[in-house]
């Protein structure tokens, strides 16, 4: 049976940790659910359309990789997608007390679908969506932390495009 898991995220935007966390989990799964939550209660620099966009076009379509948009609870939408596992990317100690509770939660909601973590390379431990927005917001130099698309899109967003980037 092809066993599906799904990579729940706010993908706020997506960067290279991401993208690692997607490529190492196809080792494991057949196929990965990129999942956008749409959160009217959490404001997000990207709409959730952007944010998919990005994402489809990091990935490069691989045929293994679906992405799509979900609300409501992470547990109910696994389930609908029949899938056997909820994949999370795990940087450092600061993030595991968050997903610690996050997994246990899930757990306690539907025991039928296991929380799998996976270690980011090392390359990309210290990189999150919100430092790169921070960074990227003041002109930082944000290039190979985020996809080359995601680079141009938060240099637009921020005002920050050269004739040189285009
Ligand atoms: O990228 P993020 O913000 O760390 O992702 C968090 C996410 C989307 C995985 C989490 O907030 C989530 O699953 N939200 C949907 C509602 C839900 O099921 N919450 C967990 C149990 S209450």
């Amino acid at each position: 049976m092809e066993k599906t898991a799904i990579y729940p995220g706010s993908f706020d935007p997506v960067t290279n940790g991401h993208v690692d966390i997607v490529e190492r989990g196809l080792n494991i799964f057949d196929k990965i659910i990129v999942a956008i939550l749409r959160n009217p209660a959490k404001e997000a620099l990207f709409t959730v359309e952007e944010r998919k966009e990005m994402i489809e076009t990091s990935l490069n379509r691989n045929s293994n990789v679906e992405i799509d948009v979900f609300d409501g609870l992470l547990v109910d939408y696994a389930k609908k997608r029949n899938a056997v596992a909820i994949l999370r990317g795990m940087r450092a100690v600061s993030d595991f007390e968050y997903e610690f509770q996050l997994a246990l939660m899930n757990r306690k909601l539907n025991r039928e679908i296991q929380t799998v973590f996976l270690m980011t390379g090392l390359r990309w431990i210290f990189i999150s969506s919100s430092i790169i927005k921070e960074a990227a917001s003041f002109g930082g130099n944000i290039n190979g932390m985020v996809p080359p698309i995601v680079s141009r899109k938060l240099k637009e967003k921020f005002g920050f495009i050269t004739p040189s980037d285009e």
